[in-house]
């Protein structure tokens, strides 16, 4: 399709920013946004204001969205709500003839994973989870150096989301509703996985050759939510329903073995007061990559390289799409130009014919 006709639901934090990446991406025409509350489609609307697209807006009802997702002059629907919203959001699309993306994690059971590939098969929609960390830099040129062999083969990967959003999740003008606080109050285990595990999955062909055999998952008890909540209630009543919430363990790490005998170590914590890390290690038969704390590869036990070759390998293996698009996806930013990468990715794949990453 020459030009991509984009409709957005969801724009609190997070929609706003993919909102002005699709606007400067050669193309798209933005067609619609919703939001369940007006103030937030009216905010998001200025990030286009000035540019040539003149959206119609929908809010102030839960199902405000099934309106945009019925027109017909829509060809992608740009999910970004909270994970409970994502599927039955998704699979309503699909169902009204509309590609979907989805923010992640796309789905919150096996139940609901099924339903997305079964609806996307069905209706021969394209679905894609917007997982950008696939695309942030180092990710991209540890892929291609893993697909052109230097890290010989893949044994072993790690990758996490060890971010502290202890504040941002108990503050309530922070995620709406207090969704997010909501999900680690009510269910177990590793609640955000895909940041370390898309780009490891990527590099290990999974579902490209080899795909997951079977995993062990460990939490660590919570020291942290439980105790944040009963400080909070004892001084304001909007907490009082967290007081005594069973909240999920504050570590979760999770070891898979692919069909083919690889390992992938998983981590999940977003309390304890860490360094952000996302770990990203790819350990292969002749080579390592690991990204945190400082972007690193090795070829030998001796340590790793030094910053020349560092910088001789940056430029053997540096993807066409980063030399494409990466300058610009730095100027137009968003987590440092990775989640532009992927947009650009996206609506390219669209216009050609290209199935969606
Ligand atoms: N990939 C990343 O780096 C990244 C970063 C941040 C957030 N996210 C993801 O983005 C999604 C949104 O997160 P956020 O931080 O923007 O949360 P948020 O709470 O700030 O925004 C969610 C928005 O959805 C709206 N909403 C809720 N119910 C709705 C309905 N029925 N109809 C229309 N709109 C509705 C809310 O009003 C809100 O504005 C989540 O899936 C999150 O995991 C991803």
């Amino acid at each position: 399709m020459p030009i991509v006709r984009v409709g957005f639901i969801g724009l609190g934090q997070r929609g706003p920013s993919h909102l002005n990446a699709i606007s400067k991406i050669e193309g798209t025409e933005i067609k619609a946004l919703c939001d369940l509350r007006p103030a937030s489609v009216e905010k998001a609307k200025k990030v286009i204001d000035g540019t040539s697209h003149n959206p119609t807006l929908y809010s102030g009802g839960p199902d405000e969205w099934k309106k945009l997702c019925d027109r017909k002059d829509i060809d992608l629907v740009y999910i970004a709500t909270p994970w409970h919203l994502h599927v039955p959001m998704a699979v309503y699309a699909m169902n009204q003839g509309k590609h979907v993306t989805i923010e992640v994690p796309a789905a919150v059971s096996m139940q609901e994973c099924w339903q997305l590939v079964e609806t996307s098969e069905r209706t021969r929609k394209h679905c894609m989870m917007l997982e950008n960390c696939c695309y942030d830099f180092f990710e991209l040129l540890t892929l291609n150096m893993s697909r052109q062999g230097y890290f010989g083969e893949l044994i072993h990967t790690e990758g996490a989301y060890i971010h502290n959003l202890i504040d941002l999740n108990f503050n309530d003008k922070g995620y709406q509703n207090m969704w997010r606080l909501r999900e680690n109050a009510t269910r177990k285990g590793s609640l955000y996985p895909t940041h370390g595990l898309g780009p490891v999955c990527q590099a290990l062909n999974i579902n490209r050759g080899d795909k997951m055999d079977y995993l062990v998952s460990v939490s660590s008890n919570d020291f942290q939510m439980g105790a944040r909540a009963k400080e909070l209630a004892a001084k304001n009543d909007l907490y009082k329903e967290f007081a005594n919430k069973d909240f999920r363990g504050n570590m979760n790490t999770t070891t898979i073995r692919t069909t083919k005998g690889k390992t992938i170590m998983i981590q999940h914590d977003v309390t304890s007061p860490r360094p952000y890390s996302r770990i990203h290690l790819l350990s292969g038969t002749k080579g390592t990559a690991l990204k945190y704390p400082v972007p690193s590869i090795s070829n030998s036990h001796e340590g790793w390289v030094k910053e020349a070759e560092f910088k001789a390998l940056e430029e053997k293996y540096t993807p066409n799409i980063v030399k494409k698009v990466g300058e610009l996806a730095k100027k137009v930013g968003g987590h440092g130009g990775m989640d532009f990468l992927m947009n650009w990715r996206l609506i390219d794949c669209l216009r050609n014919g290209l199935p969606l990453d």
